[in-house]
């Protein structure tokens, strides 16, 4: 019999390997014949440590479990929650890029085969990197990481560019609060990565890849390390990609842990081995990146989508989603929520249905006061909010930004100017120091907003006023969208800035 416990470091900090630790001991007690899996999460984070049998109805799923439940677990007597993948939080999804998560053991290759993996790739090997780049762009694929650039069209600027060498590098800096998608696909379905930067290589002519990791998630760094071993010893990567001739190499590097370090051209400095400063743009990463060389600079998200597309090809991804926003989206729910965890589901779903039906609500039961979108540069949305489609234009209209998808919901009791001091604060700690809108700004915004909190309210209009040079003045998106959430903060409850609300609107 088969026992799945994942490894992911959710379910590990929620005790998975003292639970596998468990198992075995009982099994071999009582000489049981089993094996145990472990697995990736299946991101029902609320029934973490999950473990699942493999029984005649499908895999059965028992959680959230202590070690003292295993021997009823092994007996029968436990009270299972039933096939894991009927749990309506599960069902409800449309598993495109975490198909796998969850499913299979991250580091068998065999199993990745077995389950849809490769075959992308293996189409990709007999077509040209023109067709490869023409089939992402029809695909309507656009940048995970937070931007949407449409990964087709940078994609073809690196293709385009004259080069002796050009590279893919994976931005796995995964920094915004409340995100953890890029954490899990990567410690529950390496290879689908790997398999997506061997067709991004073959697409624009590159040799060489680079996956940014941050240095918070050693799991994620052990579970990469290792499938880049088997990876490349079954010749996925390395001189001739599964005996093709086009050869493809991939090395991981680690960050030291600066949010900055997950704007694209901090990246490619701290790779280069420099300090994580951003670089001003022109030129593009995609004409001069890594080593002043043309490089594709995109999400774990972005190239994990890339398998599911070359294998069932552009059409069938781009018919989920809506408008522009295209495919998928694993969204992350977290915060005072029942049920957190990720979730992915075609683009279109309404705000209000993720939070409440999807997430049950608040953990605390008490009335939702704001949902913050898009990590913490992203902005507040009110209940009255809640009919906003999730997509890149509908959010942008609606004054906000999807960006890496994570939602943070807060009850009632959550003091928003609060919130709105700690994202300036968040920019004052975590600013490269390049440009003075953001280097000062935020230090001087800190100070603004004690002074309101002190009963200032004649500082509103200079908050509103600093935010503004922020936004406009800032070289990158740290300190152009820290008054996103300042912003909204202010013009949804403005009484907490001792304002009345007319005044803010
Ligand atoms: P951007 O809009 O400047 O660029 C988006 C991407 O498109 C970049 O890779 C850029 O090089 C590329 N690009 C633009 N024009 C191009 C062209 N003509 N040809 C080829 N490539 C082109 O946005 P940026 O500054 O890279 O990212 C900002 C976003 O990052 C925000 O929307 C925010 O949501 C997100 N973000 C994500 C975080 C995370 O942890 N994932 C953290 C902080 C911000
Ligand atoms: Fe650096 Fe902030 Fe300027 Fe970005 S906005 S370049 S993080 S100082």
């Amino acid at each position: 019999m088969k026992f799945y416990v994942p490894r992911d470091a959710a379910a590990k900090a929620l005790g998975a390997d003292a639970v596998a630790a468990e198992i075995g001991r009982l099994a071999q007690a009582r000489g049981l014949d089993i094996e145990i899996v472990r697995n990736g999460s299946r991101g029902m984070m609320w029934l973490e440590p999950l473990v699942e049998v493999d029984r005649e109805e499908g895999r059965v799923g028992y959680g959230p479990v202590m070690p003292g439940d295993v021997a009823a677990i092994l007996d029968g007597s436990a009270q299972s929650l039933g096939p894991v993948e009927e749990i309506p939080f599960f069902a409800k999804q449309n598993r495109l890029t975490f198909a796998r998560v969850g499913l299979i053991d991250p580091l068998s290759l065999a199993e990745y085969e077995e389950n849809g993996g490769l075959i992308g790739l293996r189409r990709a090997l007999g077509m040209s990197g023109e067709e490869i780049t023409r089939e992402v762009t029809e695909s309507g694929l656009r940048g995970r990481g937070g931007a949407g650039f449409p990964a087709g069209i940078k994609w073809e600027t690196v293709r385009k560019a004259e080069a002796d060498r050009k590279y893919i590098v994976c931005n796995a800096d995964e920094g915004d609060s409340g995100t953890f998608a890029d954490r899990m696909l990567l410690e529950g379905d390496p290879f689908c990565l790997i398999e997506g930067m061997v067709i991004a290589g073959l697409a624009v002519g590159a040799k060489k890849g680079f996956v940014y990791m941050r240095s918070e998630y050693p799991d994620a760094i052990e579970v990469l390390d290792l499938s880049l071993k088997v990876a490349r010893e079954a010749g996925l990567i390395g001189r001739s990609v599964l005996g093709s001739g086009q050869a493809f190499d991939l090395e991981m590097r680690v960050g030291a842990g600066a949010y900055v370090c997950g704007e694209e051209t901090s990246l490619l400095n701290s790779l280069e081995g420099k300090r994580g400063v951003v670089r001003a743009k022109p030129p593009l990463p995609a004409l001069e990146g890594l080593f002043g060389k043309p490089t594709v600079v995109n999400n774990l998200l972005t190239l994990g989508s890339i398998p599911i597309i070359m294998a069932k090809g552009a059409a069938f991804y781009a018919s989920f989603g809506l408008g522009h926003s295209k495919g998928t989206m694993p969204i992350q729910i977290a915060g005072n929520v029942k049920y957190g965890g990720l979730f992915e589901t075609a683009f279109g779903m309404p705000l209000g249905e993720l939070v409440h039906d999807v997430a049950g609500g608040t953990a605390t039961g008490r009335p939702v006061k704001a949902v913050q979108v898009g990590g913490p540069l992203g902005a507040y949305f009110a209940p009255e909010q809640f009919d906003t489609p999730f997509g890149y234009e509908e959010f942008d209209g609606a004054g906000g930004l999807i960006g890496h998808a994570g939602i943070v919901v807060f009850d009632d009791s959550a003091d928003m100017l609060g919130m709105a001091r700690f994202a300036m604060e968040f920019c004052a700690v975590e600013s490269c120091g390049k440009c003075t809108p953001c280097r000062i700004g935020a230090v001087r915004g800190v100070e603004t907003i004690d002074r309101i909190a002190a009963g200032e309210a004649e500082a509103v209009p200079l908050l509103e006023d600093l935010c503004e040079v922020m936004k406009d003045g800032s070289l990158c998106a740290l300190g152009g969208f820290t008054p996103y959430p300042v912003l909204s903060a202010l013009r949804l409850f403005p009484e907490e800035f001792g304002r009345a609300k007319e005044a803010a609107e």
